[in-house]
């Protein structure tokens, strides 16, 4: 097993090694939980009474017995919020990706894929076996060239997006999309991790920020782990995608499914949400602020009106010395690296989170300035 040792040699030259770092005693400024709704005394005790009632786990997969109440309630509060017909659970994002998306396209079938899509789509796309096209980051220009070159060599097609990008918080052009798929007969996957909870007026993603409505050929995949502050995810979609989805999503089927506890918790957030819709209002407004002041610090930062403020610093090692520079001071905020993102796009990824006080924002500034001038 010396190879292992000479890669783990290799990704520490590279400034690429990871550890994990258990977050207790930090200021956390890079988790995803936007809407501070994992610790809102509701939710936790919506979940806790579940969790008395029902145990830890959910025992099996949906289609054993793994399947209640709350499974499907959470479903029909989430077709509700999403403005959709139907909605399914599925075990985490990355599970619903690589679940749904094979099950859309197959050999024979072409994806059209952003260049920065998210991880999980891409291995979802490879698994697929369907011919996959990337086009150049939100540039629908290429997308469509593409299209007029390649769609009519073959059957089905799939165009795949991220709604708001996870490493640079910016976000995908929803109605263009939409209108491309429709003229070239395509079907639209949009991945709302990061839109969920976050884009539109109230919080309901990317086909609300941009005033449009949802279509037969629309498939919306969300996750419950970053504004809902639970675990798991959902796909929308229509109710015959969703019964063929329960039929042919190998993640679903062959997965055991979501603790009912963390079922019932997202739904609470849900309703948290359409109660007090002023939680993404300030959510939007805290980002902007933070912006502001992030604009007076020496360093390149990337804002596009979402929680995702990625601080540029495009240099590895300089980024990890900053991590661990603000780290020794009490403050989490992670150097996000290759893979992640491309080589020589190293960053530290702000996200902004409702919970945070004025003192903590002061203290991160001031620490941040510090570090500029260390690192
Ligand atoms: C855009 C995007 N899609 C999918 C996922 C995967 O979701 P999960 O963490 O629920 O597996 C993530 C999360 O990390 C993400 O950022």
């Amino acid at each position: 097993m010396e190879w292992i040792r000479q890669e783990l040699e290799n990704i520490k030259n590279a400034h690429l090694y990871r550890v994990r770092k258990s977050k207790e005693g930090f200021l956390d400024l890079c988790s995803n939980d936007y809407l501070a709704l994992r610790d809102h005394p509701e939710v936790i005790s919506a979940s806790a009474q579940v969790l008395k009632e029902y145990g830890m786990g959910s025992g099996a997969s949906q289609l054993v017995s793994g399947y209640t109440k709350h499974h499907l309630r959470l479903e029909e509060k989430l077709a509700e919020f999403k403005k959709v017909p139907r909605c399914v659970l599925f075990g985490s994002g990355y599970l619903a990706n690589l679940g749904v998306i094979p099950s859309l396209v197959g050999e024979g079938d072409l994806i059209l894929s952003d260049e920065l899509n998210h991880a999980s789509l891409i291995d979802a796309c490879r698994l697929s076996k369907a011919k996959v096209l990337i086009f150049r980051h939100r540039d629908y220009e290429h997308l469509e060239g593409l299209l007029q070159a390649n769609r009519y060599s073959f059957r089905r097609c799939l165009i795949v997006s991220d709604t708001v990008f996870s490493m640079d918080g910016d976000v995908a052009h929803v109605k263009l999309l939409k209108k491309i798929a429709k003229d070239h007969e395509c079907m639209l996957y949009f991945d709302e991790a990061h839109a969920t909870g976050v884009l539109g007026a109230t919080g309901r993603g990317g086909l609300e920020e941009f005033s449009e409505s949802w279509d037969e050929y629309i498939i919306i995949m969300g996750t419950l782990s970053k504004a809902l502050g639970s675990y798991g995810a959902f796909v929308c979609g229509s109710e015959m995608l969703c019964e063929y989805l329960i039929n042919k999503a190998r993640s679903l089927i062959f997965s055991t499914s979501l603790p009912p506890c963390l079922c019932a918790g997202a739904e609470k957030s849900i309703e948290i949400i359409q109660k007090e819709p002023e939680r993404v209002k300030h959510l939007k407004t805290l980002a902007q602020r933070i912006f502001e002041n992030l604009k007076r610090i020496n360093l390149e930062v990337s804002f596009h009106n979402t929680p995702i403020i990625p601080l540029m610093v495009y240099d590895e090692k300089r980024a990890v010395k900053l991590r661990d520079y603000l780290l020794n001071k009490g403050i989490l905020l992670q150097a996000i690296r290759y893979p992640t993102v491309p080589i020589g796009k190293a960053r530290l990824r702000l996200t902004v989170n409702i919970r945070y006080s004025e003192s903590d924002l002061e203290f991160f500034f001031s620490q941040l300035r510090e570090a500029l001038k260390h690192c």
